[in-house]
């Protein structure tokens, strides 16, 4: 039976404007329910409250009206279950790459071997072993970002939310970790919420596509793509969804 993970319920975020008296309302009524194990990708303009819905449904942040339910019970504070991948980069500077990675195994009070062992299997699939010992100023933008994707990954959450964590990669890399990441989330069941700006990258990874609007986030348009996986980007039906997209992102990009 599918079972619902997240049930985002009429949610509601404004935020206090400096010296002013009026309120920025950023997302108005937003109502969204993710299944497990579904791979959902959001897709809107820069600015329409992406990462804001993101951080609170990590716990990371209150609604500000409305409520959201994790596996059917109120959802108020982070927990270990939701693993974040944040827009920017958000190392710990003082650690190297291998303290950084294993930074929430920690917690888990694992035996050293066991630690290495997923350190390194991370350090692998991101293609950072020669680095392990460099600290996070010495990475390139994208190097750094996929230490932060290791380091979440390394913890095994059910839920990854995921916050554009492909943009400052180049192309190459970009669509070796997309498979990566697709390989990941088939081996170990994992539920991910994945933001981006990229079209192409929505219908290469995702099962379900929300666009969302300027429109206080209102969901614009709901998308399923039930093109087969591994999915060929040669395949007329990509094609035909990644011009529809774009028309449509267009759009809300165009709008006021
Ligand atoms: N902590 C905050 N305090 C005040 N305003 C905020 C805060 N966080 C976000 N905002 C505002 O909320 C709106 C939505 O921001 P958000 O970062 O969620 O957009 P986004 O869709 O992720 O954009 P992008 O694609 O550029 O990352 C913006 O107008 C932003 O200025
Ligand atoms: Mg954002």
């Amino acid at each position: 039976m599918v079972q619902r993970i997240f049930s985002i319920e009429k949610i509601n975020k404004s935020f206090d404007i400096k010296d002013g008296e009026d309120r920025l309302e950023v997302l108005r009524d937003i109502s969204l329910e993710i299944q497990e194990n579904e791979f959902l990708c959001i897709v809107g303009p820069s600015g329409c409250g992406k990462s804001t819905l993101l951080r609170i449904m990590s716990g990371l942040e209150n609604a500000t009206g409305g409520r959201i339910l994790y596996r059917e019970k109120a959802l108020t504070e982070p927990t270990k279950d939701i693993g974040m991948v944040f827009q920017n980069y958000s190392l710990m500077p003082w650690l190297n790459v291998e303290d950084n990675i294993a930074l929430g195994l920690k917690l888990k009070r694992l035996s050293k071997k066991k630690e290495k062992e997923i350190v390194d299997k991370y350090l692998d699939i991101i293609g950072l072993k020669d680095f392990r010992k460099s600290s996070p100023h010495e990475l390139s933008g994208g190097m750094q970002q996929r230490v932060a994707i290791a380091r979440s990954l390394a913890n095994d959450p059910d839920v990854v939310l995921m916050d554009e964590p492909f943009g400052a990669l180049d192309a190459y890399t970009r669509i070796q970790l997309q498979k990566e990441l697709l390989r990941i989330w088939e081996k170990d069941k994992k539920t991910i919420v994945f933001v981006t700006h990229s079209v192409d990258e929505a219908i290469y990874l995702a099962d379900r596509i929300i666009l969302m609007s300027k429109n206080y986030g209102a969901i614009h348009k709901e998308i399923k793509v039930d093109i087969p996986r591994v999915r060929e980007r040669s395949n007329p039906k990509y094609a035909e969804l990644n011009q529809e997209l774009l028309e449509e992102f267009e759009i809300l990009n165009n709008m006021k």
